[in-house]
């Protein structure tokens, strides 16, 4: 039965109720709509908009249907939408009394209630998703502070780094995407019901109680404003995209430092596929998927705003194309997350390659130049100087740290004996002892700033 045919004559046409349904993905949210109404309905009582024997019928039903659908025994289908279901179904069971549950309410409010309950709920989800993600690039942290990597920039060695620093800098970037989950969670929070349709409602209700009941900060202020607003799914988005963008460039170093070309790290062959054909492959498909799956997210980022952007006030049917988006992202953040957290958790670490790799690609030229400074050479000459020290171990197919002091001292007498230790892969990381940089001391540091960082979000 359609929740709104006493005004029509004649039914809708097969196709246009296929269209216009939206059961067939809003049955997601049975546990928040239900939640939603028993709140709803206790309020109804208390207010004694429904005496409160009516109130506990309607009740008691709610929470038949929801035990019933929690056990498998009832299936959601052949209704509207999620709202006509729970309410067709509460009125197949306690009879008459049920059509009073939509007593100072509309579907417009009650769906804006359900999305947040929802949504609440997935951002608590996503936040402990990546709790155990940044638990996980922590572990290899602590494991590697003694390791040495090449840094790159443009893709081309840099300078040698703390390999606790590398991970350090992906918890970094998953630390914001947790603080952005719980800023929008907090902004979120915020109750619509109580809106009804979209200018309020004549019936003496009391929005305190279901406030309380549902677990919301605050209510709504302007009821034509809290029927229409989905920036909160917009939020949820964006964050999830930016959280996406976060393990896609994690991906992308994976692979690359997976390669043979590259050879620093080893996916376990739990977490590799193969190929049909060339039987020596050994696949990042994992890494590949998380990659391209970043593209749904954005896409559904876009779609929302698009969405969003050209509807009147107040409530319009636009707004129903906020769930498919909103439930796609949810669960491609949510599975990415989960599968690269095990792949950080098993990942090998070629330590030895890792540290050879470091030292190649003249990597400590910096340190050559940062010496020639620190004794009083201006930076530019001193980089001039390393520069044609640079080109002089590549015609001669030398490294900086294998020069000799006389070489050094014929591109400048300022050198000491001391620069043969200076220009070394480990003394080179080991002297970036800035907050944040690639010393041991300074890695540890950082593991310990995230750790502390990490305990302000309660799971
Ligand atoms: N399925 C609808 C949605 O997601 C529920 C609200 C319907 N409201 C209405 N006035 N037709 O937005």
């Amino acid at each position: 039965m359609k929740l709104w045919e006493g005004r029509f004559d004649a039914p809708t046409a097969a196709d246009a109720d296929a269209f216009n349904e939206s059961l067939s993905f809003d049955k997601k949210l049975w546990r928040a709509d239900i939640t939603a109404s028993v709140a709803h309905v206790t309020m109804l009582g208390k207010s004694g908009i429904l005496t409160e024997e009516e109130s506990e019928t309607i009740r008691a039903g709610l929470h038949a249907i929801y035990e019933d659908i929690e056990r498998g025994a009832l299936v959601i289908q052949g209704a509207e939408d999620i709202h006509s279901f729970v309410e067709n179904e509460l009125v197949a069971r306690v009879g008459q009394v049920g059509k009073k549950l939509h007593t100072a309410r509309s579907r417009n409010d009650q769906v804006a209630t359900d999305m947040r309950l929802y949504v609440r709920a997935s951002a608590d989800k996503a936040m402990a998703l990546i709790k155990d993600l940044i638990g996980a690039l922590l572990a290899r942290a602590k494991e590697s502070v003694g390791y040495v990597m090449p840094g790159f920039t443009h893709l081309r060695k840099a300078q040698p780094i703390n390999c606790a620093q590398y991970f350090n800098a992906y918890s970094e970037m998953f630390l914001r995407d947790l603080d952005r989950f719980a800023a929008l969670r907090k902004r979120m929070n915020v109750m619509p019901l109580g809106s009804a349709a979209l200018a309020g409602t004549s019936w003496p209700i009391d929005r305190e109680v279901t406030r309380t009941l549902l677990g919301f900060d605050e209510m709504s202020q302007n009821s034509l404003d809290a029927v229409s607003d989905r920036d909160f799914v917009a939020e949820y988005l964006f964050a999830a995209s930016l959280a996406m963008a976060h393990l896609s460039r994690l991906c992308e170093d994976t692979i690359l430092y997976t390669s043979d070309e590259f050879g620093y790290w080893n996916i376990p062959d739990a977490y590799s596929t193969g190929s049909s054909i060339m039987p020596q492959k050994k696949n990042p498909d994992i890494c590949e998927l998380v990659r391209g799956k970043t593209g749904r997210a954005y896409g559904h980022l876009m779609g929302i705003l698009t969405t969003i952007k050209g509807i009147p006030l107040a409530y319009n049917k636009d707004m129903q194309e906020d769930k498919e988006p909103f439930f796609d992202t949810e669960k491609t953040l949510f599975d990415c997350l989960s599968i690269y957290t095990a792949i950080v958790r098993t990942l090998t670490l070629n330590v030895n390659a890792m540290f050879e790799a470091a030292g190649g690609g003249y990597a400590t030229a910096t340190d050559v130049a940062d010496y020639l400074a620190k004794r009083g050479i201006p930076f530019r000459d001193a980089h001039a100087v390393t520069g044609k020290l640079v080109r002089y171990c590549i015609e001669k197919g030398k490294t900086l740290p294998s020069l000799s002091l006389e070489e050094f001292r014929a591109a400048s007498p300022v050198f000491e004996a001391d620069i043969l230790k200076t220009v070394t892969t480990r003394a080179s990381a080991e002297g970036r002892n800035s907050v944040g940089g690639s010393s041991t001391e300074a890695a540890k540091a950082g593991i310990a700033s995230i750790k502390k960082r990490l305990k302000k979000y309660p799971v």
